[in-house]
């Protein structure tokens, strides 16, 4: 992706904060509705601070797809804590991430259009790819 791409990407993420209720807050609502098992896995979890650390996360996997060295430092850490040994979040559960972010991108970002949704799918595949890989 050229930086044209990611400037994109950039303003399409930040458009999606403007609201009372934002991304975010959205994203959660349908991840966990996608599938019984993610639901459960969410179940003691604090959303006040897992809401600031994912607006973080998606932060770090636009870096990442832009190829700063900060994006694969912080994406690193995700990719770490989602492993077997650790959260152990097997990779057949991404694909829910990735429509659930999709779809909420489509529904935030008044700006959305066909361009961006394929600019969305590759930084967000790269980042997957990433994760998932280190499993
Ligand atoms: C590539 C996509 C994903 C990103 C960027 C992401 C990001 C994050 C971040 C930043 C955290 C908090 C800090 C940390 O543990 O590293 C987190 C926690 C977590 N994530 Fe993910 N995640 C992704 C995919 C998934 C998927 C697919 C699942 C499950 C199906 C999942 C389940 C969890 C759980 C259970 C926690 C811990 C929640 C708690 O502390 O109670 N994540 N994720």
């Amino acid at each position: 992706m050229n930086k044209d791409d990611i400037r994109k990407v950039k303003r399409s993420y930040s458009r999606c904060f403007i609201g009372d209720k934002n991304l975010i807050d959205g994203f959660y609502d349908v991840f966990l509705a996608s599938h019984p098992d993610i639901a459960e896995m969410f179940k003691n979890t604090d959303f006040m601070q897992q809401k600031l650390l994912l607006r973080q996360g998606i932060n770090c996997m636009i870096m990442f797809a832009e190829g700063v060295f900060a994006g694969n430092f912080c994406l690193e850490e995700i990719r770490i804590s989602h492993n077997k040994k650790h959260i152990n979040i097997h990779p057949n559960y991404y694909p829910f991430w990735k429509n659930s972010l999709l779809s909420s991108l489509k529904k935030y970002d008044p700006q959305f259009n066909d361009e961006l949704l394929e600019l969305w799918n590759q930084t967000i595949d790269k980042g997957i790819k990433y994760i998932s890989d280190g499993y």
